[in-house]
C-alpha cells in the first residue's frame, strides 16, 4: 500500500492482537459495553419506559444499532442538524434533536430529513420559532414532532412557567405540517453531583416541575404523549416519577472517570457495581527520561481534560499527571514503566473526547473484533 494512500493511518484491523493497535486512539471492551448497554435495556423494560440513548456521546451508528438491538432503545437524541443527518445517513431512522434549532438553513436541513424515511423530532422554546419550522416542513412537504422544552433547572434553553407551555403546544398544534409530541425535561448541571442525596434533592424540583406543566396541560385539553429526559446521573429518578415515558441517558454505556466519581445510592462509585468502563483511550510509553517519570502518547489533543485529568485504569502503581499537546506526563515512583507499554486510560469526559477521533476499535479477548467510524465526529453544525 502507498504510505499515503487514504486508510494507511487506520489504527487497527480487525483480528489482530490488541498489543498491536496503534496508539493513541480509543478502544471499547466489547464485553463490557454489551453489558452495560443489556443493563440499560432491562432498566427501561422494568420500568415501562422507552429509551432514546443520547448518541451526543458516542457519535457512532453502530453503537446506536447495538443499543437498539441488544438495549432496548427505540430511537436515538443528538444535539445538532449536521449529527442528525450523519445517523440518518448511516441509517437509524427515529431521532429527536434535542435542543432548539433557529437558523433558517438548519431549519430548512432538518425539515428535509423525513425525506429519508426518518421520524424528526425536535426542541422548541420559543412561539417565534414555530413558523419557521411550520414553513420549511410544508416546503419539503414533511413533519416535524415538536417537543417543548423546560428549564427545569439547568438555565439553559426551555421555558419555566406552565402557561407559557401550554401556549406554545397549542401554537405547535395549530401549525401546518408540525405535531406536539410532548415536552422534554432534562436537568443537565445535577448530573454528576457527588451524592445521591443532592441530585434527590435537584430531582425533586425537576420532577414537581414536570408535574405542574403536565396538569397545565390537561387543564387546557391538549394530550402529552412523551415525556423524555433524564442522563445516567439521574435516570433513577426520572423513571420512578410515574411521569416519564422516556429516558434520554448517554454516558452509561461508555462511562468516563468524572461519572466514575459520582455515588450511587449505596455511596459507592459509579463505575464500582452500577456500570463500567468500556471506553479507553489506548495510549503508549515514548520515552522514560527519569527514574520515576514516563512520557505517554496521549497529549490534550486526543482527550477533553473538561472535568479533569483522565485515569489509568487498573493500576494503583502509576499516575497520569500532566498533559500537553501531544503528550502525557506520567509519574511511575517504582520504575515500573517500560518505553512500548500500553496503558488504557479512562478519560475524563467522554463526549468530547470521541467527537476527536475517527475510530473506534473494538476488542475483545485481546483482539481486534471491530472498527467503527465515529460516524458523526465533529457534525456541530
Ligand atoms: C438533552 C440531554 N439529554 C440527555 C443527555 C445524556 O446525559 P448523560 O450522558 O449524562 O447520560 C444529555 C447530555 O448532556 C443531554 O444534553
Amino acid at each position: 500500500m502507498d504510505d499515503l494512500e487514504v486508510g494507511y493511518d487506520i489504527p487497527a484491523a480487525i483480528g489482530m492482537d490488541e498489543a498491536a493497535i496503534q496508539t493513541p486512539c480509543l478502544i471499547l471492551d466489547l464485553d463490557a459495553l454489551e453489558r452495560n448497554i443489556v443493563k440499560m435495556g432491562g432498566i427501561v423494560a422494568a420500568q415501562g419506559l422507552r429509551l432514546r440513548a443520547h448518541g451526543k456521546m458516542h457519535k457512532s451508528a453502530d453503537v446506536a444499532r447495538l443499543q437498539m438491538r441488544l438495549g432496548g432503545a427505540t430511537g436515538l437524541c443528538c444535539q445538532k442538524v449536521s449529527e442528525a443527518e450523519a445517523f440518518v445517513r448511516a441509517g437509524i431512522s427515529d431521532l429527536l434533536i434535542s435542543n432548539e434549532v433557529r437558523d433558517p438553513v438548519k431549519i430548512d436541513r432538518l425539515a428535509r430529513l423525513p425525506l429519508r424515511g426518518a421520524r424528526i423530532g425536535v426542541c422548541v422554546d420559543d412561539l417565534t420559532n414555530v413558523p419557521d419550522l411550520s414553513a420549511a416542513a410544508v416546503r419539503h412537504g414533511t413533519r416535524l414532532e415538536c417537543l417543548v422544552e423546560i428549564d427545569c433547572g439547568s438555565g439553559r434553553c426551555g421555558l419555566r412557567h406552565a402557561a407559557d407551555v401550554v401556549d406554545l403546544a397549542r401554537a405547535i398544534g395549530a401549525a401546518p405540517n408540525l405535531h406536539f409530541g410532548g415536552i422534554q425535561a432534562y436537568q443537565g448541571a445535577m448530573q454528576h453531583l457527588r451524592t445521591h442525596a443532592e441530585r434527590a434533592v435537584k430531582s425533586a424540583q425537576v420532577i414537581a416541575k414536570v408535574r405542574d406543566v403536565l396538569a397545565a396541560l390537561s387543564d387546557a385539553d391538549i394530550a402529552c404523549a412523551t415525556v423524555t429526559g433524564g442522563g445516567t446521573g439521574s435516570y433513577g429518578f426520572e423513571a420512578a416519577s410515574g411521569l416519564y415515558t422516556e429516558l434520554q441517558c448517554g454516558s452509561y454505556a461508555f462511562m468516563d472517570a468524572d461519572y466514575g466519581r459520582v455515588l450511587n445510592e449505596n455511596g459507592q462509585r459509579m463505575d464500582e457495581g452500577t456500570w463500567e468502563n468500556a471506553l479507553f483511550l489506548l495510549t503508549s510509553v515514548m520515552s522514560h527520561p527519569g527514574p520515576d517519570r514516563a512520557i505517554v502518547d496521549a497529549g490534550l489533543k486526543v482527550q477533553s481534560l473538561d472535568s479533569g485529568l483522565p485515569e489509568v485504569f487498573g493500576r494503583s502503581d502509576v499516575t497520569y499527571t500532566e498533559a500537553s499537546d501531544e503528550h502525557g506526563i506520567v509519574a511511575d515512583p517504582l520504575g515500573v514503566l517500560k518505553v512500548h507499554d500500553k496503558l488504557r486510560l479512562v478519560p475524563g469526559h467522554c463526549d468530547p473526547t470521541c467527537n476527536l477521533h475517527d475510530w473506534y476499535v473494538g476488542v475483545r479477548k485481546g483482539k481486534v473484533e471491530t472498527l467503527w467510524p465515529v460516524t458523526a465526529r465533529g457534525k456541530m453544525l
